[in-house]
């Protein structure tokens, strides 16, 4: 990794991040700086992604999927269209597969841990994590492709799409050639199952084509449209594990309660944990928007403050989940906390695979957690590294 990356990776983590907005939630819990607005406490973050015709999204990311030939709900803001494209996938990844889910994900983590048995090491992103959320958007979703594609396509894609603030031409063109690259296969893909005449599998692509009959509108781009929230999948759920894994090895005590859950098959109680310390390294520290119109922050505050027309919106999500207001001790972990994390966005874009990642996310930490004698590689190894700033590369791990 070049200095600058480093830099870059050092600069906006958690631990540099966090006393910054500490003192902006106390002194200027709305903070502007040109263009660009900082909002630190958990009502107003909370405010910010509420209000969706104030602050949007497709100046985002929007135009960028847009530009990618693959719009999706998380580019999209309110319209007749959005709320048809939330409403459909709301019907094709459902509650009632949460059970499924475990199974499944089980099963996955099991494989992967077995092969990395004999040489009593793994890695948690690519030989683990990453890998295992490939094969949940194959089994589950529907979308099976060769794993090393689909690795490169979902970074591809994710990387242009949410991480290149910048503009950089190369990640671009890099997004854009996967972009049309997993178009074609998914066109493939829909065209088979159509053709198909024995009855299709169940998983989530089939259910958008067997639910092309009953709405019109759901043409094949639509259900290309739809199915690309897999796009979620992979990239969020490798960074959040191996965050999760890299926190509790800095924690013994935490990290032998959780393995006492697991042993208890309690995954209630480290679900909780998982979600509590993620906390202190999440996946994403700041949420953007766009204020196209100018609007007002922090109304009836003594901070209230209105924001110009075209500012960028920086909601601070990991500084919500630190406002001593709403998380009490908050430097704590507390398995027991009822508070809303943000972990998984809130409002209108909240993660449509919030529940399903409720379930993968401590499954994969468990698989892990069931292991021997857990501990980091020696040296760098067993470090977190990063690549284009955002994106864990590798965490090693031995165990017996
Ligand atoms: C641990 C794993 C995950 C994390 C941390 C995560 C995080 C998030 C966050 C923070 C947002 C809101 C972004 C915003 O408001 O700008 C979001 C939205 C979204 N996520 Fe996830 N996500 C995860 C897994 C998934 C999975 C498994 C899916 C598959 C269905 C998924 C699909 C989506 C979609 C479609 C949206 C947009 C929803 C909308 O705009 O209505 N995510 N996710």
């Amino acid at each position: 990794m070049s200095i600058s990356n480093s830099l870059k990776v050092w600069v906006s983590s958690a631990p540099v991040l966090r006393p910054v907005f500490s003192i902006l939630r106390k002194y200027k819990p709305v903070a502007r700086i040109g263009k660009t607005v900082v909002v630190t406490r958990y009502k107003d973050v909370m405010d910010v992604l509420k209000r969706e015709t104030d602050f949007t999204v497709y100046e985002i990311d929007g135009y960028k999927m847009e530009r990618m030939g693959n719009p999706f709900v998380l580019g999209m803001d309110a319209s007749p269209e959005t709320t048809r494209d939330r409403d459909i996938l709301r019907q094709v990844i459902k509650r009632e597969d949460l059970k499924t889910i475990r199974v499944m994900i089980r099963h996955i983590a099991n494989d992967l841990l077995e092969q990395a048995q004999p040489n009593h090491t793994i890695d948690t992103v690519n030989g683990y994590a990453r890998l295992a959320s490939v094969r949940v958007v194959a089994q589950y979703f529907g979308v099976p492709a060769d794993e090393a594609t689909m690795m490169r396509w979902q970074r591809s894609i994710f990387s242009e799409a949410f991480a290149n603030l910048n503009d950089n031409k190369a990640i671009r063109e890099r997004g854009m050639i996967a972009a049309k690259e997993i178009a074609a296969h998914l066109n493939q893909l829909i065209q088979q199952r159509q053709q198909q005449t024995t009855p299709l599998e169940d998983n989530v692509l089939n259910r958008l084509i067997q639910l092309q009959p009953y709405n019109s509108w759901l043409n094949n781009d639509a259900v290309r449209r739809n199915i690309l929230c897999i796009l979620g999948v992979v990239e969020n759920t490798s960074k959040v594990v191996t965050h999760i894994i890299d926190q509790l090895l800095k924690r013994p005590d935490i990290m032998k309660a959780c393995q006492q859950a697991v042993h208890a098959n309690d995954m209630e109680t480290l679900r909780s944990y998982c979600f509590d310390i993620l906390r202190f390294n999440p996946h994403n520290p700041i949420i953007l928007r766009y204020c196209k119109h100018g609007a007002v922050i922090g109304k009836d505050t003594p901070y209230e403050r209105r924001v110009p027309a075209g500012s960028t919106i920086y909601a601070a999500t990991l500084s919500a989940m630190f406002d001593e207001d709403i998380v009490h001790n908050a430097k704590q972990i507390d398995p027991n906390r009822n508070v809303e994390y943000m972990h998984f966005g809130y409002g209108p874009h909240v993660c449509s695979g919030k529940y399903i990642s409720e379930v993968t996310v401590p499954e994969l930490v468990a698989g892990l957690l069931r292991l021997k004698n857990l501990q980091r590689a020696p040296g760098k190894a067993g470090k977190i590294q990063y690549e284009e700033v955002v994106f864990p590369k590798s965490l090693s791990l031995t165990f017996n």
